[in-house]
């Protein structure tokens, strides 16, 4: 393998770039709209059978019996496994290597730490003989009190470990200020409040689905998952077995938000029971199990105190935050964490977060975990400082703009100023009223809101393989993800640039364990470090190339010296010799000439922070009557590198500022806080938003190459559009009504009330 970890001079973003930033549409899009792309339950197994998950009734305490005689009797039934009768696992990775989302392992011991905890599996021949034999189960527990509330948790609050480069209490105050507190005292006006966000759910539209199968020892497991790399390694050591024994198969995503970014427990339940019984079996969650299975976003509160002179420079900013995690796993979202990064320039500052273990199942990342909430509350906050300067709020923002980041060093780059501009220039926004409930149209009031969003970039470390083909392809492979951020298209159209050969002749291949390593398709991280690799991958196949026409005997170049031998746009040509390289591998006898390349970060993140930004504006109509608030229209304005297809960059912040719209206005799960349930674990009591929810949404990129970054200039777009925009609906309804709402979502009762 060709190791280069070279990163120089390859940005093709130069400005004969013919391929990368012109809108291409999904090479995928065919597939999808006709039905053919198979996800991981859609794979047809020779010989499948069919897994049902039985989980827990109680939140807290110990199965004492199941009684599975009858379920064992049942048609069809080939086995029901419980903690009385089960197979080995053992203990899940806590490392870098894979994301757990918890740590029990399941079905090996009899406690109960949450409702809807993994206790039982049926397998049988067919899916309904399973599901009708695990309704036959009886279980009787031991049931303990579990703490389910917030007050409760609130006694059990921890700081959680440090946990990446999260700080638990992170605190930088002038010199000769004793306390943050002294600092808030020394502003000449000063707003404080308490912002929350409730349970949510990331309801992907795919379910989550594993198939087991297994030949001799090697375990191939389609399953769905933001990284196959992290699940293989972590399903291995669940499994008791090496990893290379373990491959994972995820061609496509049907949405994931993060729940798919982690090994959840029903994946080592089907691949052990599998070995167990030497039968693939398939195994789909019912979006009730997705509710307590796959994570959530927990419940989190934000306490914000900013304090500012009366020109409106900030004197002082305090965020604490706290958020619910479980028993189960040590998830902190550390809503926070977002203001820690210095949105604005402040000589005080001080960020803390705590969590509240409470009886419940695990939380996780969803749709930009911390800065999602955490903006939400610092940018409302900033809206409520600016009605109480008479300032403008982008005009606040303005007069606080951070030059340097949190670490005191500059930013690779950073264009949120433009974002502010050109944001509030197309939506108009020099025509609004600031007082509120000054605009009505019938029975709507009408009201605009705004907000910065932000989005840390991290690039870790990819490989990627590029293969030269006999029939005039290209494969271009890595193990990463299509979550339908159309990452096959920008895969091709990276490639096709860096060889100038057309995309429609590249074929990119990902969601595989046994294809070249790459992150987890999370924490908008894919873009900006496969991206890389890709580039890095073409250059050492075009030299492995080059070295195999001089080499190869039958080759019109054999014999000739490396520097007489050029490649260009598919040909490899000397003096006197041009072939296109697919005639020179048919010449030669070959199917294929490859090479694989790793690319990863050097020491620039010791010189510079790298974040992406941008300004989202929004309009709202709120009726008078019923307090329905319907967002009329938004405008967003993204600073996240060189966008390299600006046709799915811009879906993808336009679904991101749709699930923005979900998390203002709608999305919450409501916990029984005496038993435990999540009450709503459906689709039909848990709103998402709909295309009738769905106002015209203008999307633009300032799109400047951040080439510190890495050699494509692309942070990413996975995350950012999810940030700011709950705070820009809330600051609209303020400005349509009046009525400041702190606690997600914005439902009527708490504009009637
Ligand atoms: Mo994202 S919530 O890191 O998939």
């Amino acid at each position: 393998m060709n190791q280069s970890n070279s990163t120089e001079g390859a940005a093709p973003n130069n400005p004969s770039s013919e391929i990368i930033g012109k809108a291409h549409s999904r090479l995928d899009g065919h597939a999808k709209v006709t039905g053919k792309v198979r996800y991981s339950g859609d794979h047809l197994i020779e010989g499948v059978t069919f897994g049902y998950l039985i989980l827990s009734t109680i939140a807290k305490g110990q199965i004492r019996s199941m009684d599975v005689s009858a379920a064992e009797r049942s048609p069809g039934v080939l086995a029901v496994f419980s903690p009385f009768k089960s197979f080995k696992l053992y203990s899940p990775l806590r490392s870098d290597d894979s994301v757990t989302g918890e740590f029990v392992i399941p079905l090996q011991e009899p406690d109960v730490r949450y409702y809807g905890q993994i206790i039982g599996f049926v397998v049988a021949k067919t899916f309904e003989q399973a599901r009708d034999a695990a309704r036959l189960v009886k279980v009787r527990y031991h049931t303990e009190t579990p703490t389910l509330t917030w007050e409760a948790g609130m006694s059990l609050a921890y700081f959680p470990g440090i946990l990446g480069r999260k700080p638990n209490v992170w605190s930088r105050l002038a010199n000769g200020v004793p306390s943050i507190e002294a600092a808030l005292d020394r502003g000449a006006i000063k707003s404080e409040g308490v912002y929350t966000t409730p349970f949510e759910h990331h309801n992907p539209m795919e379910p989550h689905t594993a198939i087991a199968v297994w030949e001799g020892d090697r375990l191939t497991l389609y399953d769905s998952t933001q990284w196959v790399g992290g699940h293989q390694t972590n399903i291995a050591a669940m499994l008791g077995i090496p990893t290379h024994r373990v491959q994972v198969i995820c061609p496509f995503v049907g949405g994931a938000f993060g729940s798919k970014a982690y090994l959840w427990t029903y994946s080592p339940v089907i691949a052990g029971a599998a070995r167990e019984l030497n039968r693939p079996i398939k195994a789909v969650l019912t979006r009730e199990q997705m509710f307590t299975l796959v994570g959530h976003r927990p419940r989190i509160v934000s306490n914000v105190a900013l304090s500012a002179n009366s020109d409106g420079t900030l004197v002082a900013i305090r965020h604490d935050s706290m958020s619910t995690s479980s028993l189960a796993s040590e998830y902190s979202e550390a809503a926070s964490f977002a203001t820690s990064r210095l949105l604005y320039r402040s000589p005080n500052i001080q960020v803390s977060h705590q969590i509240l273990p409470l009886d419940i199942p695990s939380a996780a990342t969803m749709r930009a975990p911390d800065e999602a909430p955490g903006t939400f509350a610092l940018e409302s906050a900033m809206d409520e400082l600016a009605l109480k300067l008479a300032i403008d709020p982008v005009q606040l923002r303005l007069l606080n703009y951070a030059d340097v980041s949190w670490n005191n060093l500059p930013w690779s780059s950073k264009n949120l100023r433009e974002c502010y501009r050109i944001g509030a220039e197309r939506f108009g926004w020099s025509n609004r009223s600031a007082g509120p409930g000054k605009t009505r149209e019938g029975d709507w009031w009408i009201g605009s809101g705004m907000a910065t969003a932000l989005n840390e970039a991290t690039r870790p470390e990819s490989s990627a393989r590029i293969r030269f083909q006999v029939d005039g392809t290209v494969a271009v492979s890595v193990a990463t993800h299509e979550l339908g951020t159309g990452m096959y298209t920008i895969l091709a159209m990276i490639a096709a640039e860096r060889l100038g050969w057309p995309v429609e002749k590249i074929r990119p291949e990902l969601g595989d364990s046994a294809l070249p390593a790459a992150p987890g398709a999370f924490a908008a991280q894919s873009t900006g470090s496969v991206g890389p690799a890709v580039v890095s991958a073409a250059d050492a196949a075009i030299e492995r190339l080059i070295q195999f026409a001089i080499t190869e005997p039958q080759s019109p170049f054999a014999g000739l010296k490396p520097e007489e031998v050029t490649y260009s746009a598919g040909f490899v040509r000397s003096k006197g010799a041009e072939r296109v390289f697919g005639s020179l591998l048919e010449e030669t006898g070959r199917f294929s000439v490859e090479a694989s390349a790793t690319a990863g970060p050097g020491d620039e993140s010791a010189k510079y922070a790298f974040h992406s930004f941008g300004a989202t504006f929004c309009e709202v109509r709120v009726n008078q009557l019923t307090a329905e608030t319907r967002v009329s229209r938004i405008n967003s304005v993204m600073d996240i590198g060189k966008v390299i297809n600006p046709k799915t960059a811009k879906s993808q912040i336009i679904g991101a500022l749709i699930m923005g719209i979900g998390m203002a206005l709608l999305e919450e799960t409501h916990l029984d806080e005496k038993i435990g349930r999540f009450t709503n674990a459906n689709m039909a009591d848990y709103h998402m938003v709909t295309h009738a929810d769905t106002p015209h949404i203008a999307v633009e990129f300032i799109d400047k190459p951040d080439l510190t970054f890495n050699p494509l200039g692309a942070r990413g777009a996975g995350e950012i559009g999810n940030t700011g925009v709950a705070a820009a609906i809330a600051n609209a309804v303020y400005n349509a009504t009046g009525k400041r709402i702190r606690n997600l979502p914005i439902t009527p009762d708490k504009l009637l009330s």
